[in-house]
């Protein structure tokens, strides 16, 4: 995507240095992170410098690739194996950040101890599951913009758009797609308390490339939904049981619900690596609670152009802090792959295979 003429992608990778665009900055600074080191790569995906399914994705295998490098040690498999973990343990909802580990592991330890060979394979994998993760977009976006029809207003829920991906997105590809061919379409972005992902990125996306967007609270979907103002609901996806339950940025679930009841229909958009068929469903999946800090604080502009976090909440209240909720499969219309639009259910999801 192109900010002030210039193409980016959400992360990459030169030799040992993890560059990303610093989603803590946006939409009010746009600044590029420099990581040198696996660790800061973690520190980055924690803290949420990178953000987003498939963005994680390719940073955790950029991690990995950097601890190849720094495992020049008596024990390089030890250190290895310690890296792998400390990676997995940043964030443990979304699958791509598994994915892109094991595949990236595997690839490089069965060259050990040829280091040279071994960082070799570990650059040519983790560049190019990055690059599958870019493409697997674009497929999305051709084939969900089919869902999308001249003048329809569309509800999303956090950021799965480019920042949430290397680039282009899942639920927002369709959308991209469906504006550069023409058609009109409305974005109406829900704010995604805490930390602000639909208010604070998705909105500057939007506005980036021109599609016309709102953005409202979190909690007026309900109130659009029953005035007839939102024709179509897609959302991303951090983790898809075998079973087509899907576990999103909290908040989607009511959104699929409330769907269901006004007769919309609800996508969920997402790559096959997504899709962890070893969890049989929702119930399985791992749900992120974060920092109370991310409820209790907000950090925003002040009138003189600096960033300040200010206290939001009662002092002396606690907060508690689910990132993503669990959508099961019933309320979801479809989802949207690379491959086509399938039914969240069990066997349209095997056939992808
Ligand atoms: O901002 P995050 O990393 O906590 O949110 C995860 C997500 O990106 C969303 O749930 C999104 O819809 C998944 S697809 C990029």
């Amino acid at each position: 995507m192109k900010v002030k003429g210039k193409e980016y992608r959400t992360i990459w990778i030169e030799k040992s240095t993890v560059f990303m665009i610093n989603q803590l900055s946006l939409p009010f600074r746009f600044e590029i992170y420099e990581s040198k080191t696996y660790l800061e790569t973690c520190d980055a995906i924690k803290n949420m410098i990178v953000r987003g399914a498939g963005a994680i994705g390719a940073a955790a295998g950029f991690a990995m690739v950097q601890a190849f490098y720094e495992a020049r040690y008596k024990n390089p498999k030890g250190f290895l194996e310690k890296a792998r973990k400390h990676i997995e343990g940043t964030r443990p909802t979304a699958r791509d950040l598994f994915y892109a580990v094991e595949k990236v592991y595997q690839a490089g330890i069965r060259e050990l101890p040829d280091r040279k060979k071994a960082l070799e394979v570990v650059e040519m994998e983790a560049r190019t599951l990055a690059m599958e993760n870019e493409m697997n977009a674009y497929s999305m976006g051709k084939i969900g913009a089919s869902l999308i029809s001249d003048g329809m207003r569309i509800l999303t829920h956090c950021n799965a758009g480019w920042l949430g991906f290397v680039n282009m997105g899942s639920a927002l590809a369709p959308v991209y797609f469906a504006h550069w061919a023409g058609k009109r379409v409305h974005v109406y972005v829900s704010e995604t308390r805490p930390r602000g992902q639909g208010a604070r990125l998705t909105a500057w996306e939007l506005h980036n490339e021109g599609v016309a967007h709102t953005i409202v609270a979190d909690t007026a979907t309900a109130y659009l939904m029953a005035k007839g103002r939102i024709d179509l609901v897609i959302t991303g996806a951090d983790r898809i049981a075998a079973n087509g339950d899907t576990a999103n940025k909290l908040g989607t679930l009511e959104k699929a619900i409330l769907a269901k009841e006004y007769n919309i229909p609800f996508y969920i958009a997402a790559p096959i690596s997504t899709i962890d068929l070893e969890c049989p469903s929702g119930e399985h999946i791992i749900i992120e609670e974060r920092d109370e800090k991310e409820v209790l604080f907000q950090t925003g502009l002040t009138n003189d152009g600096r960033m300040e976090t200010i206290r939001v909440c009662s002092p002396g209240s606690h907060a508690l802090n689910p990132a993503f909720d669990v959508t099961p499969a019933k309320y979801i219309t479809g989802i949207i792959t690379e491959k086509g639009i399938i039914k969240a259910e069990a066997r349209a999801i095997l056939k992808l295979y």
